[in-house]
């Protein structure tokens, strides 16, 4: 499915719930968040019925996020009836990990391809301090065991800030010297509370990185048709990657639409564009298939963090968006 501007959107992030188990100070408010009512999340069978049509339309990979998606339950049912009956060759989850190591069996058993977890601390301390929940140990705990399946592609998501600057070298050095993962960085987007908060950029990242360790070699081979950029660090096994929206700026290249947990399908990450797709549930494939293509046909060409009003297009909170 190309947009107007001729980009290939094969590539679908799907929030099975705006509910977290952590509240990182960047993403949720401690307190007030108003959650979908049950009733009006999509079901499984409706997120399937829907992918069978976006995998005719030439989806073919799609990640599953949240909020954090393992807080819904049986997540297992929908990855298989994604791969077996709507036919979308690749699913992935983005999660925090809390509640994977229970899960991960039977999401490997359905067929799960890969996982993404977040981390953005090196200790449990501010683990707590960021995510104002405890849990460090239980994602540490979540990475090993992904990495225990060796056909599960496991990559860290971290987002730099002045909280947790001073811990990146050593999250480096633990998670990625003398492992097979990547650790990548991701630059903090002006979305919901991530406006309230200072990112640090990828340059600033970088002279950090290379400060402790040397020059880091751009790793081309590991692009992965998404905005990360891949390098590798000297005597490194594992991998850094850059995520870099604001400063690196990938939309000229964006294959991605979103579909929030409720069934907005949302055709950029900034803009509150797109089309409620819950109401034509009980139309046909083909009429589905036409107000997709209306939406994706208006695919907005980009973002625009630097202008405020643009800023107020859409009031979701990243929980509520799926990253
Ligand atoms: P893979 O490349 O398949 O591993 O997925 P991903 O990196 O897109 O997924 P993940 O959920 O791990 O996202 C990591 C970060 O990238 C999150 O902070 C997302 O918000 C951000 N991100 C993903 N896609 C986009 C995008 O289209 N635009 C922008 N601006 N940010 C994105
Ligand atoms: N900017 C960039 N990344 C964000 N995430 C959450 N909020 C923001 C933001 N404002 C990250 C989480 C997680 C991923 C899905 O999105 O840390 O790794
Ligand atoms: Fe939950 Fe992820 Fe948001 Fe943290 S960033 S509160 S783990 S959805």
């Amino acid at each position: 499915m190309l947009d107007s501007l001729g980009r290939n959107i094969n590539y679908m992030r799907v929030s099975v719930t705006d509910k977290c188990n952590l509240r990182c100070v960047y993403c949720m408010p401690e307190n007030g968040v108003e959650h979908v009512e049950h009733r009006d999340l999509l079901s499984y069978e409706e997120i399937i019925r829907l992918g069978s049509v976006f995998a005719g339309l030439g989806v073919s990979r799609m990640r599953l996020t949240g909020g954090e998606p393992l807080v819904r339950k049986n997540l297992e049912i929908l990855v298989r009836g994604l791969k077996q009956d709507a036919g979308i060759k690749n699913v992935y989850i983005t999660t925090n990990g809390l509640l994977l190591p229970e899960q991960l069996p039977g999401l490997v058993e359905a067929g799960l391809d890969g996982v993404n977890i977040s981390i953005d601390a090196a200790d449990a301390a501010l683990f707590k301090k960021i995510t104002r929940r405890d849990g460090f140990e239980k994602v540490i705990y979540a990475i090993g065991a992904a990495m225990s399946y060796p056909g599960l592609e496991v990559k860290l998501n971290c987002v730099p800030t002045a909280q947790n600057e001073r811990q990146l070298v050593t999250m480096a050095s633990r998670f990625v010297r003398n492992t097979n993962l990547t650790l990548r960085f991701i630059e903090l987007m002006p979305v919901g509370l991530g406006k309230e908060n200072v990112g640090k950029s990828e340059a600033e990242v970088r002279r950090l990185l290379e400060d402790a360790f040397g020059p880091m070699t751009p790793l081309d081979s590991y692009d992965s048709g998404g905005p990360c950029r891949y390098c590798s660090l000297p005597g490194f096994t594992g991998r850094i990657g850059f995520i870099s929206p604001m400063t690196h700026k990938f939309c000229a290249e964006c294959n991605r639409i979103r579909l929030t947990a409720n069934g907005f399908l949302k055709t950029c990450l900034q803009y509150n564009k797109g089309v409620d797709l819950k109401p034509f549930l009980s139309k046909s494939d083909a009429e589905i298939e036409e107000m997709i293509a209306n939406a994706v046909a208006d695919k907005p060409d980009g973002h625009n963090f630097t202008n405020a009003e643009d800023l107020l297009s859409d009031k979701r909170i990243m929980s509520q968006i799926g990253g």
